[in-house]
């Protein structure tokens, strides 16, 4: 069983659902609570071992490769502040020097277009996708909960993780239809992608985490536009579920749709809820304002 090393960021979408705020700022900067949405998917992804952080970017999104670098001038104000508190959460969040990769998708052709982009950083091994619209709030988190579900699974394993929804949102996602058990997981029997409510295979959805085989690369490489004309990874996991076994986990833990502003608002909410120096006074405002006072 060959370990997860490496994971690949789509970030290169537009975030039109967020305008005006994203007109010069992209979504994945948007903070929930005092991080942005991106350092939450990062710190998923490091607790769960990963070791390099592969960011599929686009034009206007620089500022996420400024991110994760150094700050000199900031570092050296908050040195000559005595701001030393600070300065050690600033180099703990930044990835390693040599560890975070970044690439264009120079065309928005799609999800399974970006992942494609990224296959010359992956190369021939497997890899985890981590969708930036999607929080789960747990610990472990949901990709360390995948990983240690796809070391007891075989060889060539790819491992999903769904959730349910109620049938009237099913029409947005990637849905999957539920064979066998394995372990803590169940054989994906069939994959569609934003299939109609009548033709949805079951309520469980894709929830934008995966652990992939390298061979979906090549198949992205042909891979026709599909839902909404977009190339879409869903199209291309199910060519490769005819040669390799696909495994849905039903995670622990709540997710947010960050893409949507009600699951942002929300994630913001139960974020600062978990934290000790936020939760409390957050708390005490949010019974003001149902009270309607
Ligand atoms: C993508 C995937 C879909 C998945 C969803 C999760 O869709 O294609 O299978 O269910 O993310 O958020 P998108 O939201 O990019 O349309």
């Amino acid at each position: 069983m060959k370990p997860i090393r490496k994971a690949i960021f789509p970030v290169a979408g537009l975030g039109t659902r967020f305008l005006p705020a994203t007109k010069a700022m992209p979504k994945e900067m948007l903070p929930v609570v005092d991080r942005p949405l991106i350092q939450h998917l990062v710190d998923e992804a490091r607790e769960a071992g990963i070791e390099h952080f592969i960011f599929v970017t686009g034009r206007n999104k620089a500022v996420i490769e400024d991110y994760f670098d150094r700050q000199f001038e900031l570092e050296l104000t908050l040195k000559e502040r005595n701001r030393l508190a600070d300065l050690k959460l600033l180099s703990a969040d930044l990835p390693e020097a040599g560890t975070a990769s970044f690439t264009r998708q120079q065309s928005p052709l799609g999800l399974g277009h970006a992942v494609w982009c990224a296959r010359e950083l992956v190369g021939r091994e497997p890899f985890a996708l981590l969708l930036p619209d999607v929080l789960v709030q747990h610990k472990p988190g949901c990709l360390a909960q995948m990983i240690d579900a796809y070391r007891s699974a075989d060889d060539n394993a790819n491992v999903i993780a769904v959730e349910e929804v109620p049938m009237e949102r099913i029409s947005s996602y990637g849905v999957v239809g539920v064979g066998p058990p394995k372990g803590k997981m169940f054989s994906i029997s069939e994959m569609v992608e934003k299939p109609p409510r009548d033709k949805a295979p079951s309520n469980l959805i894709i929830t934008g985490r995966y652990i992939l085989q390298p061979e979906i690369f090549d198949l992205l490489e042909t891979q026709t536009g599909g839902a909404g004309g977009e190339i879409q990874i869903t199209d291309s996991m199910i060519t490769l579920a005819r040669t390799q076994p696909f495994y849905g986990l039903k995670f622990e833990g709540r997710s947010f749709d960050c893409g949507s502003k009600i699951g942002f608002l929300t994630a913001n909410v139960a974020y600062a809820m978990e934290r000790p120096d936020l939760g409390p006074a957050l708390r005490e405002e949010i019974k003001k304002l149902l009270g309607g006072k």
